[in-house]
């Protein structure tokens, strides 16, 4: 049997990969401490559950759900309010809004839907994989826009060449950034609106951790720029912020004419979200806010102790802004190793599992990422676990 020559493009998985070494250390009797993946721990609210749980009880919830239905109609509604509430961002709900099943479904088909075999797609690097491999299972070109520490992990869109962005159509963006924690401010958002203008490049802003920010930063939608509707669509999810990961729901907005054309792919391959998870959804969107609250706290109070735990044994790694990550330069001691590598030999040695740069891309090398999606007494305790490793003997 021959896989396809889309998939065969394709890097292997990173998690596949991760998982094979976690496996392996596990036989050997390692305890692993997981900051790997990016799946939030904590549970979904309970006003939340309880909502999805009325809901599945109700017969008509179990059929198909389609877009004229009331469940949907109710569901894009709350999500213009809490959009207008959030960022003073006004959006029609039957044109301007789209749900999808978990924003990552929506980014992978938002390439599908508009790119040919010559089309361009312009995507900063690293990033979360799906931004990249979407484009390549679409079958379009790849343009990767390396960015750097030393710009704050913002793509400089004026040296991609005239040539690229002639054939470009689609550009894809996400700050909060994964998984380089980097964040981005509203002029920001103003130049790459201004940049786009008269080039005919859809803008795909992915903004899937809007609510995981700190010490006082918030988080600009890219339509809070005038004109934006133009030519962006803009990608959320309640995976973080409500922590409703293995739901699948999530929801872009924007300029309806790209929007149609993804309701339009999607409707050939899949038949819309769960009802009771649409209504739990509007439960989570336009009910109290104090879960979104005590999430972002936990965050902090880890973020904190494995930036100070780390800082202590000599790591110095930055404070991110926003995000549950941290994105760290591989310690010197080990800098002749790849980030695979030195994940490899951390996992190996340690039990602590988190994520090679590479695994986001090529210009990912040289980094790791730390997911906080262990308690403070496990961070603590890899912190221990890592110290050991920076002052063995090599
Ligand atoms: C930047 C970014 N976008 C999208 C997603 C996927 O979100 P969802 O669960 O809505 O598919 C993730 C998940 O880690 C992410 O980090």
């Amino acid at each position: 049997m021959q896989e396809a020559n889309r998939l065969k493009r394709l890097p292997l998985y990173l998690f596949t990969i991760i998982d094979e070494l976690k496996d392996a250390a596990q036989k050997k009797g390692v305890d692993i401490i997981d900051l790997g993946m990016g799946n939030p721990d904590q549970p979904t609210a309970k006003h939340i559950v309880d909502e999805l749980c009325r809901k599945a009880a109700i017969k008509e919830n179990h059929r198909y759900s389609r877009s004229i239905d009331e469940s949907e109609k109710k569901l894009r509604e709350a999500i213009a309010k809490w959009y207008h509430t959030k960022f003073g961002v006004t959006l029609d709900p039957r044109s301007e809004i789209l749900p999808l099943i978990g924003s990552k479904e929506g980014i992978a088909h938002l390439s599908l839907a508009f790119l040919n075999n010559e089309d361009i797609a312009l995507v900063p690097n690293p990033a979360y994989p799906v931004h990249f491999n979407g484009v390549l299972i679409a079958g379009g070109i790849l343009h990767n826009i390396p960015i750097y520490e030393k710009d704050g992990y913002l793509p400089n869109l004026k040296s991609v060449p005239k040539r690229i962005t002639d054939k470009a159509k689609l550009l894809f963006l996400s700050y909060p950034h994964n998984p380089t924690t980097a964040v981005a401010n509203t002029k920001f958002f103003e130049d790459v609106v201004d940049w786009a203008r008269g080039k005919n490049i859809i803008i795909g802003h992915d903004l899937a951790y809007s609510d995981i920010v700190f010490d006082n930063y918030k988080a600009p939608s890219i339509f809070q720029i005038k004109g934006a509707k133009e030519t962006c669509i803009e990608f959320h999810t309640c995976s973080k912020s409500y922590n409703m990961a293995g739901w699948r729901m999530g929801f872009a907005v924007g300029n309806r004419d790209i929007l149609k054309v993804l309701m339009k792919t999607k409707s050939y391959i899949d038949f819309g979200i769960f009802k009771p998870i649409q209504y739990a959804a509007i439960k989570a969107l336009l009910g109290p806010q104090g879960c979104v609250k005590k999430t972002v706290a936990i965050y902090k109070k880890r973020r904190d102790t494995l930036v100070k735990g780390l800082r202590e044994i000599g790591w110095n790694v930055p404070m991110p802004k926003a995000t549950f990550y941290l994105w760290a330069r591989i310690p010197d001691k080990y800098s002749a190793l790849t980030s695979m590598e030195f994940v490899s030999l951390l996992i190996r040695e340690t039990g602590v599992v988190i994520a090679p740069g590479t695994g986001f891309g090529e210009y990912g090398e040289g980094y790791v990422r730390f997911a906080l999606v262990e308690d403070t007494a496990r961070i603590k305790e890899a912190v221990k676990r890592i110290k050991r490793i920076l002052e063995m003997e090599t």
